[in-house]
């Protein structure tokens, strides 16, 4: 049925949302689950046609979730370890990088620490 049809185009994903700016809870704004893990997960299913049905659980619950079959997939900043190796699938890496915020030369802000009171949450 159309129905049926339209259920298998939605895909249940697993992620622990305390990881920002992976996955977080946007506490200041809608409660929503966002970050780089959730728009990367959005962008791949719009372009295959899949809507997705998030569940927010602790992180250690994302391995037997995926083994008792109440996800799809989970994307949760997850790097792949032996143990883990030898009872899901990994994908290829969607995030490996070394990259550095940018000062001026002659900037008051130094490390990281610099940053205290200057941005929210630091
Ligand atoms: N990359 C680390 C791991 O796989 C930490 C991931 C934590 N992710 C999270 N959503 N809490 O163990």
């Amino acid at each position: 049925t159309d129905e049926k049809a339209e259920q298998s185009k939605v895909l249940r994903v697993g992620t622990s949302a305390d990881y920002a700016p992976f996955e977080y809870v946007d506490t200041a704004k809608s409660d929503e689950i966002i970050g780089f893990d959730i728009d990367l997960a959005n962008l791949i299913a719009d372009r295959l046609g899949y809507k997705l049905q998030f569940t927010n659980t602790d992180f250690n619950s994302l391995i037997p979730g995926l083994q008792a079959d109440k996800f799809d997939f989970v994307i949760a900043g997850m790097t792949p370890t032996e143990d883990r190796d030898e009872v899901v699938d990994f994908s290829v890496a969607y995030y490996e990088t070394e990259q550095y915020l940018v000062t001026p030369k002659d900037s008051d802000i130094s490390s990281l620490k610099d940053l205290k009171g200057k941005v929210v949450g630091a």
